[in-house]
């Protein structure tokens, strides 16, 4: 076993991009934050201490954190926040996994500069089920705001609307050269012809899901969320907040003299709305073209440009994720249950509540924005929801009753139903040690269909299925794919459609499932899951580190 014991301090940062500067909230002073390496089997042991004014936790996102609940990060769900001046130790083992995730804050919407790529190594003497890349490249993408966090949050929030769309997107933190004032904020990639690379991409967007690709060239796909998948080729990558995607990309042999390729990210959007349809760019440029500063007008160079999808390609985006299917070699097998011992139909969607009193809201005929899993739009209580279910002191937090099925018929049916409100409150629902669960989840077109990521803590699911319009629940499971499904941690559900999700719930704890798109979670979409402990020690929970904040 090996321990990596990592500091974290997290402060503040003067921070300049768009030709604005602003105080970012930072870890370590880096943004994006830094990597955090492991590999399969290591003990990992971060000392997070809080040095900015704000409530702060951190979320290992995608690790399984197995009999570590209490380390998972999710504020308000495994743990209290960590206070201005406190610290926190999270600990856990890699136990199963390699590949690439990602840690981010966990808390209203600071992830939005406090996040970093987390890359686990196989173990010592085992290697890639593919060949080794010459070298490794994270490829992070992100949003800036000018303004601050705070008021983007307000306005989605207290005025009731959509939230202001973000100023640029970023990879790995810079905005590229589209963008005012970002020619010397460029990310740049020197390949050398003829070696292959893997890069490891990560959607760290708050609120976008994102179409990339790189000019002239194609990207194999080798992993998505940490899971081996069975190599594909392609041009073009979608990949939803909360996702991470391997690519191994081989560089030309004879590359034109002096071109640059671009590689660009741009949204792929399915609702309606006020929403962010620019591009960041970084280049890629062959070692062996002539060497230009960062400032030399690329105007003098051949610049091929990619080709990306059109906004709102949905068949290219249910396409993709039909390609993606688990290696299951082996050595790496799908191990999809089988059988189910449980059944869920969750709808997943935006509904409209009216205005409180006193507010003036921006939605739709003055409404408010809301969003909810099965109608009900999710409350975090002010104590820890782990914390209350651990000590049996769940009375006043939360109840158990979150609903099986969507309470009325309320999925996808092309037009708004009536009643488009949602119910505030904070329901779970328990699930019992290595259950096997069958999730559908259900896009609704309360204010019009729309993709959304929904991410699962505390897991890794099958997507055994996949389609457009309602679910049919004696026709479709005669469709779904047991053999080789993608095992992931979170998945688009398809604007206007359906997923079906398989897992064993093997893990106890509370584990939080939210939309991964910031704006969607603090609208409500989100929800918790109980999984109750099994048989003596090794199927429970142990108890909370001494060191757990309270609230
Ligand atoms: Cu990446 Cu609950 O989050």
């Amino acid at each position: 076993l090996i321990f990596s014991v990592h500091y974290v301090q997290i402060q503040t940062k003067n921070v300049t991009r768009l030709c604005h500067t602003k105080s970012l909230l930072t870890v370590n002073g880096q943004y994006p934050g830094p990597t955090l390496f492991a590999r399969e089997g290591d003990r990992v042991v971060v000392k997070v201490t809080n040095h900015i004014p704000n409530n702060v936790t951190i979320h290992w996102h995608g690790i399984r954190q197995l009999r570590s609940a209490w380390a998972d990060g999710p504020a308000y769900v495994t743990q209290c926040p960590i206070q201005t001046g406190q610290s926190y130790v999270y600990k856990f083992t890699i136990k199963g996994q390699r590949g690439t995730l990602w840690w981010h804050a966990h808390i209203s919407w600071l992830r939005a500069s406090l996040y970093g790529p987390i890359i686990i190594y196989p173990k010592k003497h085992a290697s890639y089920p593919f060949p080794k890349p010459h070298q490794e490249v994270p490829i992070l993408f992100g949003e800036w705001w000018n303004a601050n966090t705070e008021t983007v949050i307000n306005q989605a929030m207290q005025n009731g609307g959509g939230p202001n769309v973000s100023d640029a997107y970023t990879i790995n933190g810079l905005p590229g050269f589209l963008y005012n004032c970002s020619a010397k904020h460029t990310f740049r990639l020197k390949v050398i012809p003829a070696k292959t690379y893997l890069f490891r991409i990560i959607n760290a967007a708050l609120n976008d899901e994102l179409f990339f690709a790189i000019a002239n060239h194609t990207l194999t796909v080798v992993e998505t969320d940490a899971v081996y998948v069975k190599p594909f080729q392609t041009n073009v990558i979608l990949i939803s907040p909360g996702q991470t995607t391997n690519v191994l990309f081989t560089a030309k042999s004879q590359p034109a003299p002096n071109a640059t390729f671009l590689m660009s990210a741009r949204p792929y959007v399915t609702g309606t709305g006020t929403f962010d349809n620019s591009t960041t760019v970084g280049i890629l440029e062959y070692v062996s073209t002539n060497v230009r500063s960062a400032n030399s007008s690329l105007s003098l160079f051949p610049v091929m440009k990619p080709t990306l999808p059109a906004l709102n390609d949905t068949s290219f985006a249910a396409n993709f994720s039909q390609k993606i299917r688990s290696l299951g070699s082996k050595k790496f097998p799908a191990a999809v249950p089988q059988k189910v011992d449980r059944q869920f139909l969750f709808t997943v969607g935006l509904g409209l509540n009216p205005c409180p009193k006193g507010q003036t809201c921006q939605g739709p005929n003055g409404t408010k924005f809301a969003a909810s899993i099965n109608n009900i739009s999710f409350v975090l209580p002010t104590t820890a929801l782990l914390q209350a279910h651990f000590f049996s002191q769940s009375k006043g937090v939360y109840t158990t009753s979150f609903p099986d099925n969507p309470p009325f018929h309320f999925n996808y049916t092309g037009a708004p139903p009536n009643n488009t409100r949602t119910l505030n409150d904070t329901r779970l629902k328990v699930v019992p040690f290595n259950s096997s669960i069958q999730l559908v989840l259900q896009d609704t077109s309360i204010v019009g269909p729309e993709s959304h990521p929904l991410h699962l803590h505390g897991f890794n699911f099958f997507v055994v299925g996949q389609g457009v319009g309602n679910y049919n629940v004696t026709t479709d499971p005669s469709n779904f794919n047991l053999v080789d499904p993608p095992e992931r941690n979170t998945v688009g559900v398809p604007s206007g459609g359906w997923v079906a999700l398989r897992f064993r719930a093997d893990n106890p704890g509370v584990w939080f499932m939210h939309c991964h798109l910031e704006v969607h979670t603090s609208w409500g979409l989100k929800m918790a899951w109980v999984v109750l402990n099994g048989n003596g020690k090794s199927q429970s929970l142990p108890p909370p580190p001494k060191d757990l904040p309270s609230c």
